[in-house]
């Protein structure tokens, strides 16, 4: 039997029994068959979820680019590491070997250091998806400095909270990036952030639309001089495991986003143990992630957890539908891709369009489909299968969030079998719970409940930034001695789970999640605003869409209703990020609140969803007749 390679369904209850029974043999054994460490570890595994204090390895030295691409050189030096495939199919794909690999991050490295970068220094990376993004990235794990990858859609001022929440000394972007049939300027927005963000004091530019650009002298530096004049070796430096590798950006229902903390040696052990067995991954296989490793999905599975494997993985510039609807199975097609990794809001989208983009196209070297990031609803499920597959490539629908670092719950292909809309069984190591009203386990089968884990895994995030209590607060508190997640989710009669939904305030439109509070915040800003409420609805693409109550000022304010929907939505754009604008949004002249003044959210969810069968008792709030005036004036 091996742990690190399950390859049926016999073997995975074996190596899941294992893993329960003795986690710390388990783990002890994947980590050390698999893997370069410099010195082992003292213990594998520490824990306290009540404070909550969490080790793997430790004691453990190791550096995660060695393992990503060092121990490859020897037999791997010449495979393809990266296929990079610009936006459009008109420049040339680019492969990356991990010989190149090497070289490019050491140079990247030796950049860095010679910017003062140490050791433990946190970095801000807002780049699109070139090559420069996934070697910063790699190039910061080399020296041990902490990067935070800012997805490089967000605005400038959600740039410069994140940067200050990490005071990061640096910021690597680039002039500008293409999207599609559009050009953004980057530089121009971070040059907006860092006005004020106090910590930054170098700015390296990598140079991809070749914009005119302002350089502010003694800050801002063009990459590409410096990486050509640096070393091409560069020693890596040796790390303890639970020393912070990176900090990453989620989504919380209140407040600030929170600096999700994932350390080395756990997360690497977790995204490469799950890459392996989730894809299938063999030795000659491309496989595709189509996320933007400003996510947790493209730091695990597009950067770190295939380079652990010694895999060649692609990196997509572009979006689905540029040129046409096609762009997708045109890449699978050109590159051979065997895995494809993406999120049901494409599915969906792409789903609309004529299949023809679909068959036009040789998919025949696909052997696995996955999906991540929300509920995928049947019918994408079955399109995607029966289109995209040919009913021959298992789905792996994995559930798991910025937080666990790896996927949790996801059928292993050719081994689980599958049901749609069902991310199955628990890997290896993660034990699942479900969750009554009163904070009491739920146990059997064909249940439903809110979805905690009782026992921690490797990649799990340690902390928050700077913020152990608000960590603490979020994960820990609503059920003892249990990880909570946020989502709810169903067991049915043979054991998988369904994950049905987040049970909290955050809303996940186009599978990025969204808190509404601070979106509410942004909308409150605007001069004409007195307060607002946002929530989620059911959208056939994006899954779930935004609609926003706002109450103004004014009563009797006469501005035109459509130009002050376009400032909410552009104020939001300047706070957030165009991915939080609002589909509708209805002026109001008061919000369902209860006796003591909260905003009775559940009926404003449901009349947005168009569901006013059961509104349940609005008797008791301290204004029930506004209820019918917000249903009355509901935008369809
Ligand atoms: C949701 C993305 C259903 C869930 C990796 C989770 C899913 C949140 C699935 C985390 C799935 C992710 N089925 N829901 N397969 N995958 N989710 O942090 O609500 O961007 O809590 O991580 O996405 O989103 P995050």
């Amino acid at each position: 039997m091996s742990n690190y390679h399950i390859k049926h369904l016999e073997e995975y209850f074996q190596v899941y029994r294992k893993s329960v029974r003795e986690p710390e043999n388990f783990w002890g054994e994947v980590a050390e068959e698999h893997f370069l460490w410099r010195k082992k570890w003292d213990n594998v595994l520490q824990w306290d979820f009540t404070k909550p204090e969490i080790k793997w390895f430790e004691g453990a030295k190791l550096n995660i680019t060695e393992n990503c691409i060092d121990r490859h050189l020897r037999t791997r030096g010449d495979k393809t590491a990266i296929i990079w495939e610009p936006n459009s199919p008109e420049e040339e794909a680019l492969h990356i070997t991990y010989k190149e690999l090497h070289e490019r991050v050491c140079k990247f490295a030796n950049v860095l250091k010679s910017k003062g970068i140490e050791k433990g220094d946190r970095v801000c990376i807002y780049l699109p998806m070139i090559p420069e993004l996934a070697v910063s990235v790699l190039a910061c794990a080399r020296i041990g400095a902490i990067h935070s990858v800012v997805f490089a859609g967000f605005s400038s001022t959600a740039l410069s909270t994140r940067i200050n929440d990490a005071d990061c000394k640096m910021v690597i972007t680039a002039d500008g990036s293409f999207r599609g049939s559009k050009t953004i300027d980057l530089k121009g927005i971070v040059d907006e952030a860092l006005e004020d963000c106090p910590s930054i004091e170098s700015v390296l530019v990598a140079k991809r639309i070749a914009s005119d650009i302002s350089i502010k002298e003694g800050r801002d530096e063009w990459l590409q001089p410096l990486l050509d004049a640096a070393d091409a070796n560069c020693e890596p430096e040796i790390v303890d495991a639970e020393d912070p590798l990176f900090i990453l950006y989620t989504s919380g229902s209140t407040g600030k986003p929170k600096g999700m903390v994932h350390t080395s040696g756990g997360y690497m052990v977790y995204t490469a143990y799950t890459f392996k067995n989730i894809f299938q991954y063999k030795e000659d296989d491309v496989y595709w992630c189509t996320a933007d490793i400003g996510w947790i999905t493209g730091h695990s599975y597009i950067v770190y957890g295939p380079l652990a494997n010694g895999a060649t993985t692609v990196m997509f510039e572009g979006v689905p539908s540029y040129p046409d609807f096609g762009r997708f199975w045109e890449i699978v097609d050109k590159h051979k891709v065997n895995q494809f990794y993406t999120a049901p809001t494409a599915i969906r989208a792409l789903a609309k369009n004529n299949l023809d983009f679909v068959t036009k196209h040789d998919l025949s070297s696909l052997k696995v489909l996955g999906s991540v990031g929300e509920p995928i609803n049947e019918e994408a499920w079955h399109w995607y299968n029966d289109n995209v597959g040919k009913s021959r490539c298992p789905i792996v629908d994995t559930w798991w969030q910025t937080e666990t670092g790896g996927i949790m719950i996801s059928p292993i292909p050719y081994a689980t079998p599958t049901i749609p809309t069902y991310a199955t069984l628990p890997l290896p190591g993660i034990q699942p719970a479900l969750m009554d009203e009163n904070a009491k386990e739920i146990k059997g089968n064909l249940v439903d409940g809110r979805l905690c884990i009782k026992f921690p895994w490797p990649s799990i995030a340690r902390t928050i930034w700077g913020n152990h209590e608000r960590y603490k607060d979020t994960y820990f508190s609503a059920y003892e001695n249990m990880y909570f997640t946020g989502d709810g989710a169903l067991r049915d009669a043979v054991g998988y789970y369904r994950i049905t939904g987040r049970v909290d305030d955050v809303v996940i439109v186009s599978g990025h999640n969204l808190g509404t509070a601070p979106i509410e915040d942004a909308i409150n800003e605007h001069p004409a605003v007195a307060e607002s409420a946002i929530v989620g609805y059911p959208h056939d693409v994006k899954g779930n869409a935004l609609y926003g109550f706002v109450i103004l000022k004014e009563v009797g304010e006469t501005r035109d209703r459509e130009n002050l929907r376009k400032e909410i939505n552009q104020q939001i754009t300047e706070h957030i990020g165009p991915i939080a604008k609002l589909d509708k949004i209805q002026f109001v002249s008061g919000l369902p609140k209860t006796r003591s003044g909260k905003i009775m959210r559940r009926i404003l969810r449901k009349i947005a969803s168009n569901d006013l069968s059961n509104l349940g008792d609005t008797s008791t709030l301290l204004n029930p007749d506004v209820v019918d005036e917000v249903i009355k004036e509901k935008i369809d």
